[in-house]
């Protein structure tokens, strides 16, 4: 079966989240298709249960037709054409859609949000690379979960808190299965949706003592609402010390103290002090955990990148005994290049609703590949 996963506002994070799902859910899959839009794959999946597990795919549109767009016209969608369709790439060619379907929303394409709270039923055409695909939308995310689950948690931390969406995104790329980390974990926003996600032992920590109130408020509530029997293991504890609190740990998925919140951009030279001032905790964090972490786990973080008045200011990416994992590993060269789906870290500029962003999270992801040397 052929389907289009539609990306969110973050394509690049999408994508990388979905390849990083199929690889560790073992999820056999053939690549067909690839724009900022969508990747389009030939696979075998409930897209309902699928969607839900995914944080940054909006939509799953069951494919039924591909061809080049000059042949639209001599396609039959038989009644498809009187209901919405959402345009995905390509919207110079949208007054010829409009010949051929008569209901084209005004932004293009139907909002998730939109779909769900109207309950319409909609068709997709999706730009690849040569041809297009069209198909009926299966699945659509679920934006009320996720902000159901952000603003009922009993404890909130709104300014700090990594939002529920972003914080499925980093767990699956971290493919936990068994188990998972948050080191940093303030209130638990990682906690939760892991709990959500299904993961059967969670740990987290954080140096403040108040913070891991609320974190065990949150992580009550949500065992409650998801039903779930998860092990949760709550310490008050160090990341730079985090091995003498866990063992055993498969996965990390982490935000960690990004530095002060920005209010203007600041230059390049104090951007460097910001980031030189964070340095050590990364490290002496990333160290204690080549300890506690099993070989070839992995550890998804966010890293900070700071807009200074004069460029980008990034944190280092090196750490002693990790490599870095190129998230777009399966994706052909040509695409990538066509794409500029180049370096192996995605930014995360999107500006969330009247905040103004000088601090940008920047997802890495890490495999151990060397334990620490027993002293
Ligand atoms: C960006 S916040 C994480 C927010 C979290 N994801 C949430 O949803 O609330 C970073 C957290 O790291 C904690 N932290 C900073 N330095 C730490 C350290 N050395 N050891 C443990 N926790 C630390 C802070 O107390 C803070 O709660």
């Amino acid at each position: 079966m052929i389907y289009a996963f539609v990306f969110g506002k973050n394509w690049k994070l999408s994508l990388a989240e979905i390849l990083s799902y199929f690889e560790y859910r073992e999820i056999k899959w053939s690549f067909v298709d690839l724009s900022k839009k969508a990747i389009v794959v030939d696979t075998e999946i409930s897209p309902q249960d699928t969607i839900s597990d995914l944080g940054g795919t909006l939509k799953i549109v069951k494919i039924e037709k591909q061809f080049p767009f000059a042949e639209l016209f001599s396609q039959d969608f038989g009644d498809w054409t009187e209901r919405p369709i959402s345009v995905y790439g390509s919207y110079k060619l949208l007054h010829n859609i409009r010949k051929v379907f008569n209901i084209v929303p005004k932004d293009k394409v139907l909002s998730h949000t939109e779909i769900i709270s109207k309950g319409l039923k909609e068709s997709a055409l999706i730009f690849g690379l040569k041809t297009c695909y069209w198909g009926k939308t299966v699945a659509v995310s679920n934006p009320f979960g996720f902000k159901k689950r952000d603003i009922q948690k009993p404890a909130q931390r709104t300014r700090l808190a990594i939002s529920p969406s972003r914080a499925r995104i980093l767990l699956n790329l971290s493919q936990a299965k068994e188990n998972v980390l948050d080191p940093f974990c303030g209130v638990g926003t990682i906690a939760v949706e892991a709990i959500f996600h299904g993961i059967k032992r969670v740990y987290i920590s954080d140096y403040d003592k108040e913070v891991l109130k609320d974190a065990e408020k949150n992580v009550r509530w949500a065992k409650k609402v998801a039903g779930s029997n998860a092990k949760v293991i709550i310490k008050h504890c160090d990341a730079r010390k985090i091995s003498e609190c866990f063992s055993k740990v498969e996965a990390v998925a982490t935000e960690p103290d990004l530095g002060v919140s920005l209010k203007r951009r600041p230059s390049k030279a104090d951007a460097r002090q910001i980031i030189l001032y964070l340095k050590p905790l990364y490290k002496k964090f990333m160290n204690s955990l080549r300890d506690c972490l099993e070989l070839g786990g992995r550890v998804a973080i966010t890293l900070p990148c700071i807009n200074s008045k004069s460029g980008k200011v990034y944190a280092g990416k090196f750490f002693l005994g990790y490599e870095l994992v190129d998230p777009f590993e399966s994706i052909a060269q040509r695409y990538r290049e066509f794409l500029k789906l180049d370096g192996k870290t995605v930014l995360d500029e999107e500006r969330e609703k009247g905040v103004k962003r000088n601090v940008i999270r920047e997802f890495c992801v890490y495999r151990l590949r060397e334990k620490a040397t027993k002293k």
